[in-house]
C-alpha cells in the first residue's frame, strides 16, 4: 500500500454555533463539539484508508476557550500517524469572530479510529508520511500517545510502553 501525506486526509468542516447547540451561558455545548469533531475525523480517517472506520477511542480533548453563540466554528482533521489498522485523527478547532472575521484557535482534540472490513474486523490501513515540521511533530509523538491509551483501557502492560517509559525516564 502507497503511503499517503496528511493532506491527503484532511477535512475542514465549518459551520456555525446556533441557540440550539449552546448551554446555559449561550457558548457551544461540549457533546455537540465532540460529535463536529468526530464527524470530521471520520471522514479524514475514510480518506486515509478508504475503509469503513470506527471510532476506537478519543484519547485527549482540550476546551481551552468557550464558543459563543453565533461564531463560525472550523473543525480541521488530519491523519497525524496510522499503525497497522489504527489511525490517529489530529483534530484542531478555530473560530471566526462574526464581527472582526479574526480567527483563533479554540479546541483540540486526538480521536484514534480503526478501520474494518465488511464483519468489523480490523484490517491494515496505509502508512502516513509526514511533510511539514507540525506533522512530523504530531507523528513523533503519536506512538506514546498510542501507549498510553492502551495502558489507560487495559489492552497494554505499563512494562510493555517502551516510548511511554522513555518520556518519563528521560
Ligand atoms: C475499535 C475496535 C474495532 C477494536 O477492536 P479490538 O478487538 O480491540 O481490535 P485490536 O486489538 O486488533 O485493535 C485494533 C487496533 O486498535 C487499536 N486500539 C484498540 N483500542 C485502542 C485504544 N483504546 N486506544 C488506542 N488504540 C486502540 C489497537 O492498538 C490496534 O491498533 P493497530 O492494529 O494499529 O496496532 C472494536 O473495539 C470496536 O469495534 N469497538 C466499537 C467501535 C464503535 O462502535 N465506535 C463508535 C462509538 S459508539
Amino acid at each position: 500500500m502507497r503511503a499517503k501525506n496528511p493532506s491527503e486526509s484532511r477535512t475542514v468542516m465549518t459551520d456555525m454555533v446556533l441557540p440550539s447547540e449552546t448551554n446555559p451561558l449561550n457558548n457551544l455545548f461540549g457533546g455537540e463539539l465532540l460529535a463536529r469533531m468526530d464527524r470530521a475525523a471520520s471522514i479524514a480517517a475514510r480518506r486515509h484508508s478508504r475503509r469503513v472506520t470506527v471510532t476506537a477511542s478519543v484519547n485527549h480533548v482540550a476546551f481551552n476557550r468557550a464558543v459563543p453563540l453565533g461564531s463560525v466554528v472550523t473543525v480541521e482533521a488530519a491523519v497525524s500517524r496510522a499503525f497497522r489498522t489504527s489511525m490517529e485523527i489530529y483534530i484542531d478547532v478555530w473560530m471566526e469572530d462574526r464581527f472582526t472575521g479574526e480567527k483563533t484557535k479554540a479546541n483540540e482534540a486526538i480521536y484514534t479510529f480503526v478501520a474494518v472490513d465488511e464483519t468489523g474486523v480490523p484490517t491494515e490501513v496505509p502508512a502516513l508520511a509526514p511533510e511539514t515540521t507540525l506533522e512530523k511533530e504530531r507523528f513523533e509523538a503519536a506512538l506514546r500517545r498510542k501507549q498510553l491509551s492502551l495502558v489507560l483501557a487495559g489492552k497494554m502492560k505499563p512494562t510493555e510502553a517502551t516510548e511511554l517509559r522513555a518520556l518519563f525516564m528521560g
